[in-house]
């Protein structure tokens, strides 16, 4: 597995690495999949917010959160008080993975592996660096450890600020450039509680627990 490497193209901005993504054949989920999906917002924006992967509907527009999930972002992102319009958006991996039972068939997402978010990694990690946000937001487990390492757990660190330590040109050790910090994904508040009694209690109670690890990074702007 080469891993995407070497499709970014280095020394480019953001539109040099959008418009090299869709060459990558870093791993095998370009293959299945209707398109890359890159991100979107600003790149001057303060603040990154990195998901898992795009899903069904993502891969249908070429956008990342542009579906159920998107919109529940959205939302929660309103509640915080961090305006989506001062957000760079995007996804640890690049392709929707999914399984399908036959062609045409309704294509169920499936998690990346840890080889597809390592082979994916050069793609986030040039764009971070062009971007350089104040504050990275990991949404859900799979950008977390992506970014904080494989042993992080959302559910014990989440809602905290991390310094984020980018390589520094003539520097030997690694630099502080803002903070990271991980959360829930939007996905687990609208899965919360399916199927019991209370779904909309525990739906709530998700969704509240967000909105107060987004109001961290809001304050942190402010
Ligand atoms: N879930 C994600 O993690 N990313 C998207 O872009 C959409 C859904
Ligand atoms: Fe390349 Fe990432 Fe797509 Fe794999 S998922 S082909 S590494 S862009």
């Amino acid at each position: 597995r080469p891993g995407a490497a070497q499709w970014v193209p280095a020394g480019v901005g953001l539109d040099g690495l959008r418009s090299a993504a869709p060459a990558c054949r870093g791993c095998e989920l370009w293959e299945p999949a209707t398109q890359v999906v890159f991100s979107s917002g600003s790149p001057t924006a303060r603040v990154a917010l990195v998901g898992e992967q795009p899903g069904d509907q993502e891969d249908r527009a070429g956008e990342p959160f542009v579906g159920p999930a998107g919109r529940l972002l959205d939302e929660a992102l309103d509640a915080a008080g961090v305006a989506r319009t001062d957000a760079y958006v995007t996804n640890a991996v690049k392709h929707f993975r999914f399984t399908q039972s036959a062609p045409g068939k309704r294509r169920i997402h499936q998690s990346p592996d840890r080889v597809h978010v390592e082979a994916c990694r050069p793609w986030l990690g040039a764009e971070l660096a062009v971007v350089d946000p104040e504050v990275v937001v990991c949404l859900g487990a799979t950008a977390a450890k992506a970014l904080l390492g494989p042993s992080f757990r959302v559910t014990k660190s989440r809602g905290q600020l991390f310094p984020r330590l980018v390589a520094d040109e003539g520097e030997a050790a690694a630099v502080q450039s803002g903070w990271l910090m991980a959360t829930i994904h939007p996905s687990a508040v609208l899965r919360a509680g399916v199927g019991t009694d209370d779904a909309e209690a525990a739906r709530a109670q998700a969704f509240d627990g967000l909105v107060a690890d987004l109001r961290v990074v809001a304050a942190a702007l402010a």
